[in-house]
């Protein structure tokens, strides 16, 4: 079958860039279907490491066909920042497609997010402030302005300077500052002229892909508990990261997609706010971030840190038919004497069933954790599940039963080599 869906399974920078760029290898086309600029896809290539907020992780191989899915919203200025940078380092972009119904975010949009995180003050969601909620907040109203726009010059200048003039008074009413209408319509005339050779009717191209025999990769940003109806809301983004999302992104049928991948780290991280049970305020956590390097590639905030949750996960599996696990990262916990997973949720003393449908009841809850010894080994040269130390082993195996899905993916270091198979390690 020809469609693999990847999809984070906790709440963002699993390492679903490197898988998939590990992935990629055996696909034509890798596609993105939500979210935008506020990802940060990292892949390491030998000496060289490329930061994505929305060229697809397949760019790196020549054969691939990086698609910029319907369900996108898409920040023209960083688009094309993003083409010159991978250009001048002699990454060619000249197969990027993007989806003439894909969503434009605009100045407006940014202002928006600014206000409405300064309006709810100290319950603020953290955002990337990329202006990605009112992008698509504004398409759910039916005021958007889709890529294909572009097409016709003229009426997409006017557009432009109509919708700004709207967005114009909305700011002024909430107090912020008034955008420069004249400026905005003359870069964006600008950009749409650059976007234009690239706009295509991508529903079409996938299935067309898939047609003639094709693999085609959908690349999540975000993740699972970031989705705007699984995930903590309103601590959530404004998209579907979850497998249904990449249906309706796509255009791809359900029936099409045969593998569901979620990517998890063998710890958990957040970046802004928002309930985090099994979160680690004290020294453990802070190694968790310097030796796993917990920065956000966006925004450059430090993540929050945790042990792996696998009430999440199992939630993360139920939510997208997950069919398999990659669990990035391993290495990081080489040097801990003791690792602890979470293997379930206490309320008030009492054992709590499934994943809670709400934030209040999330941030109450205990994580109940099962320990396991650290191997205190160096994990980066390992290529294969016999090469793991026992308890490493151990560990993967009870991620595996946990969540109830299988690893087959295991990271061992950020570069593109480091990484193994898991084929249960001689269950
Ligand atoms: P994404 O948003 O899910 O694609 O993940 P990010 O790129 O934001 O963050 C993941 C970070 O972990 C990046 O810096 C990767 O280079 C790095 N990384 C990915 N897999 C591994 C791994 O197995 N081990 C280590 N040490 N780093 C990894
Ligand atoms: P990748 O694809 C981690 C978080 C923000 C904030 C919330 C809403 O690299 O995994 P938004 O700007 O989307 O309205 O912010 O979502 N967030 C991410 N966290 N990784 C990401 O992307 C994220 N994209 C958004 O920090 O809490
Ligand atoms: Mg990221």
């Amino acid at each position: 079958m020809p469609v693999t869906v990847v999809i984070g399974a906790q709440w963002g920078d699993e390492g679903k860039a490197k898988v998939i760029d590990l992935l990629a290898k055996d696909h034509s086309v890798v596609a993105r279907y939500q979210g935008g600029h506020n990802a940060g896809h990292t892949v390491v290539v030998g000496t060289e490491k490329y930061a994505l907020q929305l060229i697809p992780s397949g760019v790196f191989y020549g054969h691939v066909t990086p698609v910029i899915g319907n369900g996108v919203v898409v920040d023209l200025p960083t688009l094309f920042a993003e083409i010159d940078r991978l250009e001048s380092r002699g990454i060619s972009c000249t197969k990027l497609r993007v989806s003439s119904q894909a969503h434009l975010i605009f100045p407006w949009h940014q202002s928006h997010d600014a206000i409405s995180e300064a309006i709810r003050g100290g319950d603020k969601i953290g955002t990337t402030l990329k202006g990605i909620g009112p992008a698509y907040a504004d398409k759910a109203r039916r005021t958007g302005i889709r890529a294909g726009e572009v097409l016709d010059p003229v009426r997409f200048a006017e557009v432009v300077r109509r919708v700004g003039k709207e967005q114009n008074a909305l700011i002024a009413h909430l107090g912020g500052e008034q955008l420069d209408l004249d400026d905005v319509v003359t870069r964006f005339t600008k950009y749409a002229e650059r976007l234009a050779p690239y706009v295509e009717n991508t529903v079409d191209l996938l299935h067309d892909a898939v047609e003639s025999g094709e693999s085609v990769l959908l690349e999540g940003a975000q993740a699972t508990f970031l989705d705007l109806d699984h995930g903590t809301y309103p601590y959530v983004t404004s998209s579907n990261p979850t497998a249904g999302g990449a249906v309706s992104g796509s255009g791809l049928g359900p029936r099409l997609i045969d593998r569901i991948v979620g990517i998890t780290k063998a710890y958990t991280t957040r970046v802004g706010s928002g309930p985090f049970p099994t979160e680690l305020t004290d020294d453990t956590g802070d190694r968790l971030v310097d030796i796993g390097r917990e920065f956000g590639t966006v925004t450059g905030r430090r993540r929050r840190t945790g042990w792996v949750d696998c009430v999440m996960l199992r939630h993360a599996a139920r939510v997208n038919s997950l069919t398999e696990l990659a669990l990035t990262k391993l290495d990081v916990l080489d040097d801990y004497d003791e690792i602890k997973v979470c293997v379930g949720y206490e309320l008030d003393g009492r054992p709590l069933r499934g994943y809670p449908d709400r934030s209040e009841v999330l941030a109450r809850v205990t994580p109940v954790y099962e320990t396991i010894p650290g191997w205190k080994t160096v994990l980066g040269r390992c290529r294969s599940a016999a090469d793991l130390p026992a308890s490493a082993r151990r560990f993967i195996s009870v991620v595996e039963q946990q969540s109830g899905v299988p690893v087959r993916i295991v990271g061992v270091g950020p570069e593109r080599d480091d990484v193994l198979m898991w084929d249960g390690g001689g269950r």
